[in-house]
């Protein structure tokens, strides 16, 4: 192993982000074979001791208890210290010892303030530094915010986080379409109608109203995971694995990427209204805490985009992701078009067949057509069935694994990140023109039932 962090300092540890996804992905990660001791140094601004910090540490470790996780928790600090100061930043850094990861475990505005008082100051050297999704909150800000990271560190310090990537399920994209002589050669406009990728939770609110009231469904689910799902399942075969290799792939099919309708009129977005999921009452949207109904932010958003490239041309690629939905869809759908003559005899399938790819479970199924109970000229539609192999670490211990190896590979590289947004700020700016209504849904349903 070339290279590694010695110590990872979380800014935001007393944050719902650190003890609900960062810290069981440390878990995670120390528990795994590619797990390594280091020093977790916790800061924000409460005053804390360094034992009640352990102690939080600790209880999250427990998900994934290791003897690694106990050692690395026993020794773990906390510094009290406001992430925007810089004079505050410099006196952290100064305690870290070895090569260092600085986790912002921030709201994306407070980020900003904060790589902006860290570029005042002398980095120590090899420092990488972690930022949460959203990266920016439109095209202008990810834009700046670039700029800004690239005038303090090269691009393989910087670690632009996607849980998305970390996915085991993601990741099998690759091994599924470039080791398969029989995939590669029929993802294309000849073979497939359409691409639906889509992320419907039945979760609600969860209580992150502070977060999500200002970020919407589109935003939170299709701007950053969905859209590197999207790379993953349509780029051109690279070359190696490679830091370069892969996330350039990622680049150059994103680039090609715009929505259907220039306009950003190919979209759809909604919010739930009051309902019931799996028999719990849920209010309406707009109706739960720390919600501001004015905003109209959506919990279900939907955009048919196109690739303009020679592969994927005329190809309809439907993100789709929303919360409070009657039922837990997750997955991948390349639906293949019609055989361009079925011999006249046979009867008895209609519709297109679809390999699908589920995100979770996970699982990959491939219609085939085949011939039937009985009569050998009635046909009947049967998957073909399996199970993915689970990875061993979660999503997030994956990124984390990679980040503290120092390897960029999973990492959203600076360019994809400004894509992502490239590509959906049709959509924005024709939702807030109004030029899209925002309909409703009962929680506990399909979503609206028009569209
Ligand atoms: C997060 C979103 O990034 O991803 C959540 O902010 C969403 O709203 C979550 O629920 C989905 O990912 P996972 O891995 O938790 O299913």
């Amino acid at each position: 192993m070339a290279e590694r962090i010695d110590t990872l300092v979380i800014l935001g540890a007393g944050g719902d982000l650190t003890s609900r996804l960062l810290l069981p992905g440390l878990a995670s990660y120390l528990g795994s074979s590619r797990g390594a001791d280091l020093l977790v140094i916790g800061v924000d601004r409460a005053q804390q001791t360094d034992a009640a910090w352990r102690e939080k540490v600790k209880a999250a470790f427990d998900a994934e208890p290791s003897p690694l996780a106990r050692k690395v928790a026993a020794k773990t600090r906390y510094v009290q210290g406001d992430a925007t100061s810089a004079s505050d930043l410099a006196r952290v850094l100064a305690e870290a010892p070895g090569r260092i990861a600085l986790y912002f475990a921030l709201p994306p505005a407070v980020t900003v303030i904060a790589c902006t008082q860290l570029s005042k100051l002398d980095l120590p050297k090899g420092i990488t530094l972690a930022l949460e999704k959203p990266f920016g909150t439109d095209l202008a800000s990810a834009k700046s915010l670039n700029r800004l990271l690239e005038s303090m560190l090269p691009e393989e310090q910087l670690f632009r986080v996607d849980h998305f990537l970390g996915k085991s399920t993601v990741l099998n994209l690759l091994g599924l379409r470039f080791a398969n002589r029989i995939f590669e050669p029929l993802f294309s406009s000849q073979n497939v109608d359409r691409v639906e990728i889509v992320f419907d939770e039945m979760l609600a609110l969860e209580g992150r109203a502070g977060y999500y009231d200002k970020a919407g469904a589109l935003t939170d689910m299709i701007q950053s995971h969905l859209l590197l799902v999207l790379a993953l399942t349509a780029m051109e075969p690279p070359a190696s694995l490679s830091e370069d290799d892969l996330r350039g792939s990622m680049a150059q099919v994103l680039r090609a990427t715009r929505s259907w309708a220039k306009n950003g009129k190919s979209s759809h977005r909604a919010r739930y209204a009051a309902g019931t999921i799996e028999g719990r009452r849920l209010p309406a949207y707009q109706d739960e805490d720390g919600v501001d109904a004015s905003r109209g932010t959506e919990t279900l958003a939907e955009v048919t985009l196109a690739i303009d490239n020679w592969r994927w041309a005329g190809v309809p690629f439907i993100l789709r992701s929303g919360k409070g939905l009657g039922e837990s869809r997750q997955d991948i759908r390349v639906v293949f078009k019609a055989v361009p003559h079925l011999p006249t005899g046979l009867t008895g399938v209609e519709g297109p067949s679809c390999l699908r790819i589920s995100l979770k479970p996970a699982t990959l199924d491939l219609d085939l057509v085949i011939n039937g109970q009985g009569d050998p000229f009635t046909l009947e539609r049967v998957p073909l069935h399996s199970d993915l192999g689970a990875g061993e670490l979660s999503a997030y211990g994956e990124v984390l694994a990679e980040l503290l190896e120092c390897d960029p590979t999973l990492s959203v590289r600076g360019d994809v990140a400004e894509q992502c947004w490239r590509i959906i700020s049709p959509v924005i700016d024709a939702w807030r023109a109004g030029k899209v209504p925002l309909d409703s849904y009962p929680a506990g349903t399909a979503g609206p039932l028009d569209w």
